[in-house]
């Protein structure tokens, strides 16, 4: 029988670890373990110390996901009661099962954006009269870069920095969901705290394109940290021999792991290139990074694309009613590019 080919385009997070990570894992031995809960795990410090330093911050804290790492961040800037700004298809917002108004008693209020760029004259209307009396006070804006489910869009230096002036003139604290922020620092050549300088906390992940099996990073300042360190403890983010993860994200924290980030924003661009030669009734958005979006023009039955192309080994997740949504990351190669453009050209023309 034979084998069916499979290329999974579902997301970054099915990315497994390099040779030289399990390499280094496999000359770990318990002198490199301790209790992290006490501050006593040697690789869990040096991973924390080594990410603060990159992005430019006082310290950082190794969690357990992004989700956790968002959540944290937030919780350790606002108080129940406040209200958060948050783009309308921020992973926070969407994502999240809700977490910050469940756990952190916030509100949310939404802003539409151009991409993850927002207008600011809008921004502004939601800001909350402090002197009136029927307000919650608004205390914290986030944003996402790349931003996901705008196609891994790179959301430029130039709006950080506007939105940090506009946080700052507002009194609200800002935070970062970079999860894919090295895709950003990558995807324009330039170091990771071009992006990070402007914000007050950041969360990165190590287990989509870095390829770690688990963990995300929060950084900020002390302040900040101390408490996002007890929010972790309170969510059961208290890892204790936490090295063994650690040591997978300090390979991934090597410059040559980051720039081999490049690769998978090549082959986006090939995969991108690939599907805009075929014929057919969708919109191949061009991709900062290493998310392509196919947007189907014709009404169909997206579930029956998505279900056909599975059966064909080509697995990607549907992010709307119209568009499908196929990432590269570490693992898949140009061969795999060539593969997936031949099938999924192959079941859009027998669909549309
Ligand atoms: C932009 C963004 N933020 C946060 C997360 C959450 O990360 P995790 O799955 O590690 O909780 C994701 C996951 O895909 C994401 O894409």
């Amino acid at each position: 029988m034979i084998k069916l080919r499979i290329v999974d385009l579902r997301s970054d997070t099915v990315t497994k670890p390099s040779p030289e990570m399990w390499d280094t894992i496999k000359l770990m031995d318990n002198s490199k373990l301790g209790d992290d809960v006490e501050g006593e795990d040697p690789t869990v410090n040096e991973l924390e110390e080594k990410a603060a330093k990159l992005v430019g911050k006082e310290a950082a804290l190794l969690v357990t996901s992004g989700t956790q790492g968002n959540l944290v961040s937030v919780l350790s800037q606002t108080k129940p009661g406040d209200e958060i700004l948050l783009e309308e298809f921020n992973h926070i917002y969407a994502h999240e099962v809700g977490n910050a108004a469940r756990i952190g008693g916030l509100m949310i209020r939404t802003y539409s954006s151009n991409k993850g760029v927002p207008s600011f004259e809008y921004l502004q209307s939601l800001i909350r009269d402090k002197e009136n009396i029927h307000n919650p006070p608004s205390s914290l804006l986030c944003t996402e870069n790349t931003h996901n489910y705008h196609g891994g869009a790179i959301i430029s230096i130039d709006t950080l920095r506007r939105m940090k002036e506009f946080a700052k003139k507002n009194e609200l604290k800002f935070h970062l969901d970079g999860a894919r922020i090295f895709n950003a620092a990558v995807g324009l050549n330039v170091p990771v705290t071009e992006f990070t300088k402007h914000v007050d906390s950041v969360m990165f992940c190590l287990s989509k394109g870095l390829s770690c099996p688990v963990g995300s990073i929060v950084a900020g300042s002390k302040e900040t940290i101390a408490k996002a360190r007890k929010f972790r403890k309170m969510l059961g983010g208290g890892m204790r021999q936490a090295g063994i993860i650690a040591a997978f994200g300090l390979i991934a924290l090597k410059p040559k792991w980051i720039n081999r980030l490049n690769e998978d924003h090549k082959n986006a661009k090939l995969l991108a290139e690939g599907l805009k030669t075929i014929s057919l009734p969708v919109k191949v958005h061009p991709p900062d990074t290493n998310i392509v979006i196919v947007e189907l023009l014709e009404k169909v039955k997206i579930h029956k694309i998505i279900n056909q192309l599975n059966n064909a080994g080509i697995l990607a997740f549907n992010i709307s009613k119209q568009k499908i949504r196929f990432v590269t990351h570490y693992g898949i190669d140009e061969h795999d590019v060539d593969h997936s453009i031949e099938q999924i050209g192959f079941i859009l023309k027998k669909n549309l």
